[in-house]
């Protein structure tokens, strides 16, 4: 009897297993996964239903889909969810075993509270002077005659910037090595779209060594003491955390890896963003006007304060609609430690996840021609994105973006620094989009501009 229950019991489970996405034979849906995923996994979503399987080579993943998930996650995540698991070649790659987003439970939320100032608006706010001369910098070396892809212009500026405004060091001879080491470590660990023997070539081991030489750097010029002749920085915060409880990171590496956080985080994520704002402009010339009007009217005035910073309008609703159309982060990685059912289905433990987070910003449920750039949404009456679990561009959650506020604070000011001083042209001008989606989705190398015209 007890053999024919649990058979049942078993046949039950089996039949509540989530369907499997069709794939090719051995591949399975890797070449889907590695490419447009989330357009992928919409096209799934229409078809299977908010719970499915996916398969890369022998890889099974289960996709939770839609904005019933994005609700599941974000009130239940920490009960069925962990992070550390999926970040395991991520962490062999860099010797290191804690770090801010492997973690989970009560010491992530520790270490989180502690380093949480150092990645605040704040660190901006203070520096806007500075933040807006890097950019004038930069634009300064742009040619009108040869075009330059906008994205590798984003990530040198952005670069830039959170070496400067978050750990108080410049990081302007790095910058070659911080883009390629970026690149190839997320592609070879966190999606996995390109092989590991990638992580063997002399180029990335040499651009690695340099990305630790700075991180090591970033700490030398660092005391324990907090300084007194500034705001402390996210190097303060981590030392003096350090100081207090040496036995929380008492690797060294660690120490590093956590020097080096905002640069890995920080650089391609707000980069992309920024390339695909500058796209969508060049290709929306009524937006632009509006956009440079606001733009001209910030420099107005000879100091730039927060409070303009935080007025602006369309430059805030222009950042909020390329966050929702090109999300750069389309999927969160997780383990799931605690079994459950979710539409029907059992997921058991153990299972790896993809959340599939932003697969709403492109539902005309929530947001009607969801693939017509639209700032409008973001007006009064409308703000599409308020509606509960539809807008997730920096994640959800307990490791909900940190960078987030500094992030959606320095984009705008970012382009329209970039507004001000130049006029930009397309190039080639009929480009149309095409994305790379490695190491974050982002415009590709052929999405380029050159200056059409110097504005100050
Ligand atoms: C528009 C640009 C950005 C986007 C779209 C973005 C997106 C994300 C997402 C989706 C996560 C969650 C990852 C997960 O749950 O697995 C995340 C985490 C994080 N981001 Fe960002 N990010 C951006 C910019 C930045 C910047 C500029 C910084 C640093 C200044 C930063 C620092 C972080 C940190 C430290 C975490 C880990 C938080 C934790 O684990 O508790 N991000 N980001």
């Amino acid at each position: 009897m007890n053999t024919i229950l649990q058979q049942q019991k078993n046949h039950h489970r089996q039949a509540l297993r989530p369907p499997l996405a069709k794939g090719l034979p051995v591949l399975g849906n890797a070449l889907d996964l590695a490419g447009d995923v989330g357009d992928f996994l919409r096209k799934k979503y229409l078809e299977l239903g908010p719970v499915f399987r996916v398969r890369a080579l022998n890889r099974e993943m289960v996709v939770l889909a839609g904005r019933e998930a994005n609700l599941f996650f974000s009130k239940e995540g920490t009960k069925y969810f962990a992070s550390r698991a999926v970040w395991q070649d991520f962490n062999a790659q860099l010797g290191i075993s804690r770090s801010l987003i492997n973690m989970d439970g009560p010491d992530h939320t520790k270490y989180r509270n502690q380093l949480k100032p150092g990645y605040s608006v704040a660190m901006l706010e203070q520096n806007l002077d500075q933040a807006v001369a890097i950019v004038r910098q930069e634009v300064a070396t742009w040619s009108t005659i040869k075009p330059q892809p906008v994205f590798n212009l984003m990530q040198r500026i952005i670069i830039q910037q959170l070496g400067l405004l978050i750990t108080n060091y410049s990081p302007h001879e790095y910058l070659d090595d911080l883009i390629l080491f970026s690149r190839i470590l997320t592609a070879t660990t966190i999606g996995k779209q390109r092989p590991k023997f990638l992580t063997y070539l002399p180029a990335y081991q040499r651009a690695k060594a340099r990305v630790f030489e700075l991180a090591r750097k970033v700490i030398a010029t660092h005391s324990t003491e907090l300084r007194g002749d500034r705001h402390p920085d996210l190097i303060d915060h981590l030392l003096q955390f350090v100081k207090q409880e040496p036995e929380f990171l008492s690797k060294q590496e660690d120490r590093i890896n956590a020097a080096m956080t905002p640069f890995l985080a920080g650089v391609d994520t707000a980069a992309s963003v920024t390339a695909f704002l500058l796209y969508s402009l060049l290709k929306h010339p009524d937006i632009l006007e509006q956009a440079t009007v606001e733009a001209n009217a910030l420099f107005a005035n000879d100091t730039l304060t927060p409070d303009n910073l935080r007025k602006l309008d369309v430059l805030q609703r222009v950042t909020l609609e390329t966050l929702r159309m090109y999300p750069i982060a389309p999927v969160l990685f997780r383990s799931v430690t605690v079994p459950f059912e979710f539409a029907g289905y059992r997921i058991e433990a153990g299972q790896r996840v993809l959340i599939a987070i932003s697969l709403p910003h492109h539902l005309p449920e929530f947001y009607p021609n969801p693939f017509q750039f639209d700032i409008e949404r973001y007006s009064k009456g409308r703000e599409e994105h308020r509606q509960p679990g539809v807008f997730a561009p920096f994640g959800l959650g307990s490791h909900l973006c940190l960078g987030m506020n500094f992030a959606q604070a320095l984009i705008p000011l970012n382009i329209a620094t970039i507004l001000h001083a130049v006029r930009l042209s397309m190039v080639p001008a009929n480009y149309q989009l095409q994305i790379d989606p490695i190491p974050t989705p982002s415009p590709n190398k052929k999405f380029q501009i050159r200056v059409a015209e110097q504005l100050e």
